[in-house]
């Protein structure tokens, strides 16, 4: 049987979506040489492989058999790959990893060390939000991700590496900023400017809330940090956010934390990876670098130094 490598990769990826349409989207395709590259692995095994029912797509018989034989050559090429990706150690290689859009706000500074140091390695970095990170992980398509509480129901490496204490801010005119020992009821009479549902940080808040029966009835979705801390500037509401988003804003003194009983919400940030993959030698030395040295070397503002500096009440 005459076929090609790329016929395989760009029929995996159709069969893994059963739609063209995104297949050619994650290889950075157009449909048509999608199509194409299938029909031509079709003429190669003498058999459809997909069938169309109304306006969905299906995999043959043929289909499911080819599904299989693909995954296990692709499989077997990228460990190959691995392996001289360890030999070839931290000198060169590639780098993928996934973060959380709030993690954003440091992991560039990390890549940039990291990169100073084996300048060999090519760097892939994704942003999204928890959701799309959970996707990430159980489509295999990162070799490392970083955001908040890892989920309870997905097989996990996962490692604490900082802590991410989520604080109320409020712009300086507030009423309720400088106010000593904030009652966190209180908070319930406030508008509230929240990130979109898929995000850990609203999802996190959320739980913290439910948790001591209370919610915050007045609320603004908002679908990024950025637009929620400048809304809060604005005079637009209150927000809750992780602390490492703030460091700009808290400097200008353009946003002030609120001293609220009971905040801020003790979270951690992790690395992560499905348990059982294989990392490459850059991914293992990224992960151990971030695991030694990220909380020392980022040096950003942490909830011990954050108490310090609210007045006691
Ligand atoms: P985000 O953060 O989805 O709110 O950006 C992720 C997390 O805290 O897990």
């Amino acid at each position: 049987m005459n076929l090609t490598l790329r016929q395989l990769t760009i029929f995996e990826a159709v069969a893994r979506h059963l739609s063209f349409t995104r297949a050619a989207s994650e290889l950075h395709l157009t449909q048509p040489a999608v199509s194409m590259q299938v029909r031509q692995l079709e003429e190669g095994a003498g058999l459809p492989l997909f069938e169309q029912v109304g306006k969905r797509i299906f995999l043959t018989e043929a289909g499911q058999e080819m599904e299989r034989y693909a995954r296990s050559i692709l499989g077997t090429l990228e460990e190959a790959s691995l392996v001289f990706d360890e030999m070839r150690g931290l000198e060169r290689g590639r780098l993928h990893i996934a973060v959380a859009s709030t993690a954003n706000y440091f992991v560039p500074q990390l890549l940039a060390e990291f990169c100073r140091r084996y300048p060999g390695v090519q760097v892939s970095l994704d942003v999204t939000n928890r959701e799309g990170l959970l996707h990430a992980l159980s489509d295999n398509d990162t070799d490392l991700v970083v955001m908040g509480k890892p989920p309870d129901d997905m097989d996990l490496v996962a490692t604490i590496f900082m802590e991410n204490p989520l604080v109320a801010i409020a712009p300086p005119a507030h009423p309720l900023s400088g106010q000593a020992r904030i009652p966190l009821e209180r908070l319930q009479q406030e508008t509230f400017l929240v990130r979109e549902k898929g995000s850990g940080t609203r999802s996190a808040t959320e739980r913290f809330f439910v948790e001591r029966g209370l919610s915050l009835s007045s609320t603004m979705e908002m679908s990024s940090s950025e637009a929620i801390k400048q809304g809060v500037e604005a005079g637009l509401g209150l927000g809750l956010l992780s602390l490492h988003t703030l460091e700009m804003e808290l400097e200008l003194k353009r946003l002030v934390i609120l001293d609220v009983v009971e905040l801020p919400i003790v979270r951690n940030w992790y690395i992560m990876h499905r348990n059982g993959k294989r990392l490459s030698a850059v991914a293992q030395g990224f992960r151990a670098f971030v695991c030694e040295e990220s909380a020392q070397m980022l040096n950003l503002p942490t909830l011990q130094r954050l108490q310090e500096s609210i007045p006691a009440g």
